[in-house]
């Protein structure tokens, strides 16, 4: 396997009038190529921020205070995203790694047809000659993300689309440039449950097409379970446990992973009951010292409340970070 991404200890600070949260404390993983990963964990861990740190897409008040992104590019050369000149960085943001976000009624301008907004990545990016090639390519795509009668439909403006197909559109714009990575953060949230499957589809479909890379953020276990090679716990901003979807879904180590699969249907272990985790998730602007999960563990030792516990490998490829399996 040859990676693609490597996140080395990320840390995200947001400069607040109520205080510094740090939201993303130490985050490392790597990505490899073709592979789909996925990011799981509860709302406000830390997912959609670790994965807009990736080509620096964090705004005002928040700052990447530390760490590095080592991107590997086709031609073998390694970069670090975090520290190349924006300009550089803006020919890889949306060429090479492309993003879905959450709600598609925002990724796009409503001045806009559809098919200029899926034209003018490629334009761009001089991925097409000129915006009469980019209208054409632009059709096509629209074909390809299942669009009924593209060619009328690259003249519609986004009111005159329904949410499925606004959806479609958005996906088009981010594959229009075929990226080696695609982030997708809760590409089907806004969705109903059928178009849901559609557009997963979709994207395993593209992506084998073009040996792409995903990486999927999703609170759908079942679309994890269904589609992921390979998930990565979070939890209050950091990564509990990774390992691959059998590792993860078969054998979880982490009390919090346990408790989060017992609080989604899951589809490879029959759950008696769903339970919800006990607590919420901790404020990070004082987030509780040791594990950050201590105050809601069942499991909680006196460790557990004074030192952060270190990533273990626990078996091949399946990393812990939790004081049950390791010694101080
Ligand atoms: N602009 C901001 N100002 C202050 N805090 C922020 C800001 N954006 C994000 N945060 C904080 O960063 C943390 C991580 O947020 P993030 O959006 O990454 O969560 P998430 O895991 O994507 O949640 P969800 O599943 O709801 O999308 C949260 O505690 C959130 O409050
Ligand atoms: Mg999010």
């Amino acid at each position: 396997m040859k990676p693609i991404l490597e996140i080395k200890d990320l840390h995200v600070h947001f400069y607040t009038y109520a205080g510094v949260v740090k939201a993303i404390a130490g985050v490392s993983f790597t990505v490899y190529e073709g592979e789909t990963f996925a990011l799981v964990g509860e709302t406000g861990c830390g997912k959609s921020v670790t994965s807009r740190a990736i080509t620096r897409l964090i705004e005002s008040p928040g700052r990447i205070v530390k760490g590095s992104v080592i991107y590997h590019t086709k031609d073998g050369r390694k970069i670090d995203l975090l520290k190349l000149p924006e300009a550089e960085l803006r020919a890889i943001r949306g060429k090479e790694i492309a993003y879905i976000f959450q709600d598609p009624t925002a990724a796009l301008d409503p001045l806009y047809t559809s098919g200029y907004q899926v034209a003018e990545a490629m334009v761009v990016h001089r991925t097409v000659r000129s915006w009469k090639d980019g209208i054409k390519r632009a059709i096509e795509i629209l074909r390809s993300v299942l669009i009924p009668d593209p060619e009328k439909r690259v003249k519609a403006y986004p009111h005159e689309l329904s949410g499925g197909m606004k959806q479609r559109v958005v996906i088009g714009t981010s594959l229009s440039n075929r990226p080696r990575v695609l982030i997708a953060d809760e590409p089907t949230t806004a969705l109903d449950v059928t178009i849901q499957a559609q557009i997963l589809k979709l994207i395993e479909s593209l992506k084998r097409r073009h040996n792409a890379t995903v990486m999927l953020i999703t609170h759908n276990m079942g679309v994890v379970a269904e589609i992921a090679d390979r998930v990565a716990v979070m939890y209050a901003g950091k990564i509990v446990e990774i390992g691959n979807v059998f590792q993860i879904f078969k054998n979880p180590q982490h009390p919090y992973t346990k408790g989060l699969l017992k609080a989604v249907p899951n589809p490879l272990i029959k759950v008696e009951k769903l339970e919800s985790i006990p607590g919420t998730v901790p404020n990070l602007i004082n987030p509780p010292p040791g594990c950050r999960f201590h105050p809601r563990c069942p499991f909680v030792m006196d460790v557990c409340r004074v030192e952060e516990p270190p990533m273990v490998e626990v078996e091949p490829g399946h990393q812990v970070a939790c004081w049950l399996y390791t010694k101080r």
